[in-house]
């Protein structure tokens, strides 16, 4: 017999949605999602040092090459993982006012800050809104920034690099600020991806068919791609102006296969580079030796000239990589 006033059921509260966990030590800042996929940051240069993703229901791999000597107590660019380009790319020119600034500018071996993760309330309204996901906001001004290397390029400038960790994909964006009242300045900027491959004589790059690029191992002379995928056979150091510019997408495929899906966002070039083994030999804190083999380069940026930001303006940029 049916009961009346049979107790309803108790009404459940929604358990809340599980959470990505973030802690700062030391001078790491690291995500982990619940699905075990996880980013870990290092504040010299914001550099990104690991990534590890997962694709179609597999564990978590490390998707970033990190040399085993990278140094990373902040006295050198980490060789490996992300590191940040920032304002000039390569040897700047005698002739431009990065002059005097290192290889690769003041980015990368500058300590940044962690400004925090975003909040859920940020998320909402964020366009890069994410519910499983998590970003990591850092900061870098010109009144934080390594002080020997900010007196080298003297403007006002602020930095925000936000990382940001989903199921399958990896996203890091920049935001350049000319906070000066009355100049403007130049600057380039690039994100300087280590992709880790399994073998690098089966990779190769997609959507750079028909583009015109700078090949550094050859003068710098200025040729084109021939269509089709470019297959990295040697040393390959090349600055490439995809003619679509960002719209371009990129895929580095292994063994055939689809293995990143690489969008950008305001950065126009790409930047192909593996060292090879001849050159690994004259870069001290690469290793090992023959770590070429599982490493490629393809770094997006605006370097093949420059961006010239008015006083109060701010530059955009990301890239976007997805597990395929
Ligand atoms: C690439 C450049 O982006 O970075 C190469 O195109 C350079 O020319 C490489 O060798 C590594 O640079 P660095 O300063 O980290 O040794």
């Amino acid at each position: 017999m049916d009961r009346r006033n049979k107790p309803s059921a108790l009404a459940a509260t929604p358990a809340a949605p599980p959470q990505a966990r973030v802690d700062l030590v030391g001078d790491r800042v690291t995500a982990v999602l619940p699905t075990g996929e996880s980013v870990e940051v290092l504040l010299t240069g914001a550099t990104v040092l690991s990534w590890k993703g997962a694709v179609g229901g597999g564990a978590p791999e490390e998707r970033l090459w990190l040399s085993e000597s990278a140094v990373l107590d902040g006295s050198k660019a980490v060789r490996g993982g992300i590191p940040v380009v920032f304002p000039v790319f390569g040897q700047s020119p005698a002739d431009v006012a990065t002059s005097k600034l290192p290889q690769h500018g003041l980015a990368r071996t500058s300590r940044w800050e962690f400004l925090g993760r975003s909040t859920s309330e940020a998320d909402a309204s964020s366009k890069t809104a994410t519910s499983n996901g998590v970003q990591l906001d850092f900061g870098l001004t010109s009144s934080s920034a390594d002080p020997k290397l900010k007196s080298l390029w003297p403007f006002d400038f602020a930095l925000l690099y936000r990382v940001t960790l989903e199921p399958g994909s990896l996203v890091t964006s920049i935001v350049v600020t000319n906070n000066e009242t009355d100049k403007a300045f130049d600057f380039q900027v690039l994100l300087h991806t280590y992709f880790r491959v399994g073998d690098i004589t089966q990779v190769q790059v997609d959507g750079l068919g028909g583009a015109s690029y700078s090949d550094k191992v050859d003068g710098f002379k200025v040729k084109t791609q021939a269509e089709g995928k470019v297959d990295i056979t040697g040393e390959t150091d090349r600055v490439y102006k995809p003619e679509a510019g960002a719209a371009q997408a990129l895929t580095i495929v292994e063994g055939g296969r689809p293995k990143y899906g690489i969008t950008r966002d305001n950065l126009s070039d790409a930047v192909v580079w593996n060292p090879w083994g001849d050159k690994t030999k004259s870069i001290g804190d690469f290793a090992p030796k023959d770590g070429y083999k599982n490493m490629l380069c393809v770094e997006p940026g605006s370097v093949s000239s420059w961006q010239t930001l008015e006083p109060g303006d701010a530059f955009e940029g990301a890239q976007s990589i997805k597990l395929l």
